[in-house]
């Protein structure tokens, strides 16, 4: 008797539960999945589009209705681009780490939006080459990355912000989970936590303009950014050049070892699903109510995003434990 009267309020309570839950995740759903009206009157200006995450979400974009300002690196990425969107999409030549195209860019958008304003910017060039232990780079390397990376996002911000104040409109930052956590040495990370940084200010600072600011955190995807021979070609031009000092601290077989790990890891990891980061782009674009920061992919939810909360002394055993050993060349000792 106590059994089943125990089991019955067991099942009220579980039934509570649901009647709270449930609610709750179709309130979200429905909140999640309501998106912005009059797309055909709503600019959008996209960075690297080229290939990759930005090339996708300026078709995408195109297909949904919205008048895509895709911006590419080289006239080849502009043609194929072009091949392949409706007549609303439109190209430009753009170089973020130049100032004078950027502002050029930002002039040619003005006069192309009109009184309407940019809905959204979405700042998602960037390079991540070249990527090495902290001593086996140069400044100059870390310059040219965050040339890119971090002073072209703020540059292009900056160049269109007024114009994205007249539409009430957005600004999307692509960082990366990188920008929360430090696995690899160089600029890379460097420059995808000021990113990060840039982003929450942003956010800060034009919430009373009406502007939302979205950050992506994408994981390991298949792109050119992951090309596994580019990081192989990498690390092999970063040994050649290093002093015969630093190659004997390092070991003989530390390179081979660096490049066998990294070529394991980045075929098990890199995801080749990209619409996973495209479709977060696109909810920060059109969506009623944009979120602040989406993890993108598998690695970054449940690995990289759970390591950047660990204490220090935990994420650090656990990322040197999956890194290469240094085998000192003995006379080097
Ligand atoms: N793939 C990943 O796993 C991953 C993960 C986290 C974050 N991300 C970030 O996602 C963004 C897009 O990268 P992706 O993975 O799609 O790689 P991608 O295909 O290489 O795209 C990067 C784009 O940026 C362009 N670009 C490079 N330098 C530029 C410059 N100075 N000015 C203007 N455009 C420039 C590239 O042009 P070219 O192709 O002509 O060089 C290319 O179109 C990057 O910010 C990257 O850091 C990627």
């Amino acid at each position: 008797m106590q059994h089943l009267m125990y089991s019955l309020s067991a099942q009220k309570m579980y039934l509570y539960i649901l009647g709270l839950v449930a609610p709750w995740f179709a309130y979200r759903w429905y909140k999640n999945s309501r998106r912005v009206p009059n797309k055909e009157d709503k600019y959008v200006y996209i960075t690297g589009c080229d290939s990759g995450f930005g090339n996708l979400l300026a078709r995408h974009l195109d297909k949904l209705g919205f008048n895509v300002i895709a911006c590419c690196y080289t006239e080849k990425g502009e043609d194929e681009l072009k091949e392949n969107a409706s007549d609303r999409l439109t190209t430009f030549h753009l170089d973020v780490t130049d100032s004078t195209s950027v502002s050029e860019t930002a002039a040619l958008i003005k006069t192309l939006v009109g009184q309407k304003g940019l809905w959204a910017v979405v700042n998602n060039a960037g390079v991540a080459l070249p990527s090495g232990p902290t001593d086996w780079l140069t400044i100059d390397d870390y310059k040219d990355m965050i040339a890119v990376n971090l002073c072209g996002v703020i540059d292009v911000t900056l160049s269109v912000l007024p114009l994205i104040k007249k539409a009430r409109g957005r600004v999307v930052n692509v960082a990366s989970v990188f920008g929360r956590v430090t696995p690899f040495g160089g600029p890379y990370c460097v420059s995808k936590y000021g990113v990060e940084s840039f982003n929450d200010s942003l956010r800060l600072n034009m919430a009373p303009f009406g502007i939302k600011v979205a950050c992506i955190e994408p994981g390991f995807f298949k792109t050119n950014v992951t090309d596994v021979v580019g990081m192989q070609n990498n690390l092999r031009k970063l040994w050649d050049r290093l002093p015969q000092d630093v190659k004997d601290d390092y070991g003989p077989s530390f390179l081979n070892d660096s490049i066998e790990m990294l070529t394991q890891r980045f075929r098990m990891l890199t995801d080749s699903n990209l619409m996973k980061v495209v479709s977060c782009m696109e909810h920060a674009v059109s969506a009623v109510h944009p979120r602040t920061r989406y993890s993108a992919g598998w690695d970054a939810k449940f690995f990289w995003l759970p390591v950047s909360y660990m204490p220090t002394c935990i994420s650090d055993r656990l990322l040197r434990k999956h890194s290469p050993t240094i085998k000192p060349k003995v006379s080097a000792r």
